[in-house]
């Protein structure tokens, strides 16, 4: 058996005997979808410069610019579909009433995963924690108001962009933005989780972001084991017990489920 078999089994056997999985997934999920990464050689922010667009004084100063950019990222996020890591994290989260599922990312793709997972069934135990917010909510700039909102955004111009239904300021992406904190409820529930859970794996993230990235370290400091799934090394590579390295497409599927490794 080789070493990368030998690795998968492992991770096979922790993650059936752990009681209480928390999952924490990043924009390397995305990417065998087709959603760019952030730190990669075709990532966004080295395309992208974070403060002329995910900041609130970017938002203050040109509204219509950032507004531009976060329609053309749900352009292209709305023409993705889950992949199978996101299908089979699903899978596993509507099987296993002790996973939960916590993201950074903000394309909307576990949601999409746990909806066509559950059928007809209810899929909310598939449903993810996003900690940094999603593309397709927003939030009013004035009177906090947050609803879904899908489809285009019209950024030709100020007057064209969204607005709040009550109170008729702008709406803003419901995202998090640099300098900014992440919804505290949200943040509560996943630490809460990690605290008590037994295993934590760690999906296509970088592991650069705080405090999304200490969550695995709050789940080993509880006693709990660290898998990490990533194709290069991260942040948190040494500091994880079992390393699977590779795509999470290829990897996720034959992690979660019984079949030749
Ligand atoms: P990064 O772009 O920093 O890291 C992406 C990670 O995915 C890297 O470690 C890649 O090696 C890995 N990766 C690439 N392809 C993969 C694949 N097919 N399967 C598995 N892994 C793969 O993205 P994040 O760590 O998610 O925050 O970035 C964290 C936060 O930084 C984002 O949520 C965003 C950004 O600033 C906000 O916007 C608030």
């Amino acid at each position: 058996m080789c070493d990368a078999e030998a690795a998968l089994r492992e991770g096979r056997g922790l993650l059936a005997a752990a009681r209480g999985v928390v999952v924490l997934t990043g924009a390397g999920v995305s990417a065998e979808s087709g959603v760019p990464t952030f730190r990669g050689e075709e990532g966004l922010w080295k395309r992208y410069r974070a403060e002329d667009l995910a900041t609130p004084a970017a938002f203050r100063e040109d509204p219509r610019l950032v507004w531009e950019w976060y329609a053309w990222r749900r352009e292209t996020v709305e023409g993705c579909r889950p992949n199978a890591a996101h299908l089979a994290l699903a899978r596993l989260a509507l099987e296993r009433s002790d996973v939960t599922l916590v993201t950074q990312n903000v394309d909307g793709l576990h949601e999409a995963a746990a909806r066509e997972e559950a059928g007809d069934a209810d899929p909310s135990s598939a449903l993810p924690l996003e900690l940094h917010g999603s593309l397709f909510r927003v939030r009013c700039t004035r009177c906090s108001r947050r609803e879904a909102h899908r489809g285009p955004v019209d950024a030709s111009s100020e007057q064209t962009l969204p607005r709040c239904p009550s109170c008729r300021e702008l709406l803003r992406p419901d995202v998090v933005w640099f300098g900014e904190s992440l919804p505290s409820d949200v943040v509560e529930a996943a630490f809460g989780e990690a605290r008590t859970a037994g295993l934590c794996l760690v999906v296509g993230t970088s592991a650069r972001v705080h405090p999304a990235a200490s969550l695995p370290l709050a789940v080993r400091e509880a006693g709990g084991t660290v898998v990490e799934v990533n194709p290069a090394d991260t942040a948190l590579t040494a500091r994880a017990d079992l390393v699977l390295r590779g795509p999470a497409g290829r990897i996720l599927p034959s992690l979660v489920e019984e079949g030749p490794v």
